[in-house]
């Protein structure tokens, strides 16, 4: 804590913590995590539970209302959910205009803020709740479909529009990967895994996405563009880019000639900015209870899918050599859910750019819970502190005399 001058001129003190590593932003009813332990629940319900036995939908419903919805409530939300699926035609000549190089983040965050201009009654901070509630689901219904067109438009290949009698996941699998001529058929085990990777993504209380929501909607701005705000936060490498960067850093090593010794010596290397991609985590220092369920998951998949790739045999034993040496142990370094997840997506053969997008869609009900509760509890606008170091007061100077 720094002693200083407060606005009012009485002394008070700020306190300076860079990274927030312990400050508190909120007081908050949604997720529970504890990092020592590896526990995390969302609403009270541990999330191996809610992976195993939920789908996406309903966790979406827990996380957003607070308790998991009966078969009438969910019913009725996932037909509200399938009549929104449709984005305006108009959006269409937007995802034109990028280049054909666009990263679907950069693509999907500025889709997200336009749905705004189309729904201009979203700008209204005094909307009543029946109109807030019709932004949610517009946005838990569009958001898998802009971020197929987002990857139907980098390969060129055409729009695929959403079937309304399928599921959740395997609408968006469809809307990915079926061809005019060709439906896709969803194979049972990746539809599950995803189903599982969405919910384990959903929500993971104030990290560095759900605090920019939350400090974006303090300031009034509407619910698009503060999820827009989280999308780019999201996608960088330190957060939610690690999937990513993951699968990027094992096809270097690949092409390196694959010697993984060099690379973990590398990591640990304080000279060297090298990290290893897809190991620790701000909050989780003895393990990732995520990482736990997807493991297996991805082991599921990798087997049912008889996927044969060098880089991810690269990946297992680089898990296996990172667990067992003390530099990661010491500092409690272990593979994250962004590890594991950046596997399954490749096994897919969803590519890399597209990773943190599929993070997006499973991290979208988390964002807009923390969102809604920010707006629930009438938190004031987020404006945090500094202490100033720099130059004392000094007189301008003409530029002749520079
Ligand atoms: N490889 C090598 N060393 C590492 C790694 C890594 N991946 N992560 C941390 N370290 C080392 C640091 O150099 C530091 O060592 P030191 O104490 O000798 O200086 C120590 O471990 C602690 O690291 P910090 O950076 O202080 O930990 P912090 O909590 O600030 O960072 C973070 C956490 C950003 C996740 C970090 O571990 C990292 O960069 N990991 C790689 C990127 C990644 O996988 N991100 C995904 C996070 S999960 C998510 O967003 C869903």
């Amino acid at each position: 804590a720094i002693d200083i001058k407060t606005l009012r001129g009485t002394t008070g003190y700020i306190t300076i913590d860079p990274g927030f590593k312990n400050t508190g932003s909120t007081q908050s009813a949604i997720t529970y995590l504890d990092g020592e332990n590896g526990i995390l629940r969302y609403r009270g319900y541990p999330i191996e539970q809610l992976a195993e036995k939920a789908t996406f939908l309903e966790v979406a419903y827990l996380l957003i209302y607070g308790e998991l919805p009966t078969q009438t409530e969910l019913k009725d939300f996932k037909e509200s959910i399938t009549n929104h699926t449709l984005v305006h035609e108009d959006m269409k000549q937007f995802f034109e205009a990028y280049p054909s190089q666009a990263h679907p983040m950069g693509v999907l965050a500025s889709m997200v803020v336009s749905l705004s201009t189309f729904y201009p009654e979203s700008q209204d901070p005094n909307r009543s709740s029946e109109a807030v509630d019709l932004t949610i689901h517009r946005l838990l219904a569009k958001l898998p479909t802009l971020a197929a067109m987002s990857y139907k438009n980098a390969v060129r290949h055409p729009f695929i529009y959403p079937k309304n009698e399928l599921g959740y996941v395997e609408n968006f699998l469809n809307m990915m990967f079926a061809m005019p001529t060709e439906d896709y058929k969803p194979n049972s085990v990746v539809a599950s895994a995803l189903n599982k990777l969405l919910i384990l993504h959903a929500d993971h209380e104030q990290n560095c996405s759900a605090s920019t929501v939350r400090i974006v909607g303090s300031s009034q701005a509407n619910l698009y563009a503060s999820i827009s705000a989280g999308i780019s936060a999201l996608w960088g490498p330190l957060h939610g880019g690690a999937n990513q960067a993951v699968i990027e850093m094992l096809d270097k090593i690949q092409a390196d000639g694959g010697d993984l010794d060099k690379w973990i010596a590398k990591a640990k290397d304080k000279n060297d900015p090298f990290r290893l991609m897809g190991f620790g985590h701000r909050v989780y220092k003895n393990f990732d209870p995520r990482a736990k369920i997807i493991k297996k998951a991805a082991d599921d998949v990798l087997e049912q899918l008889g996927v044969q790739d060098p880089a991810l045999d690269l990946a297992k034993k680089m898990e296996k050599i990172a667990l067992e040496d003390p530099y990661f142990v010491e500092r409690g370094l272990y593979p994250n859910v962004d590890f594991y997840s950046g596997i399954i997506y490749k096994a897919l053969e969803i590519p890399s750019e597209m990773f943190t997008v599929m993070f997006a869609l499973g991290r979208l009900p988390g964002w807009i819970a923390q969102w809604k509760e920010m707006i629930e509890n009438k938190e004031p606008i987020g404006r945090p502190r500094q202490i100033y170091t720099g130059a004392n007061e000094r007189d301008y100077v003409s530029i002749e005399k520079r």
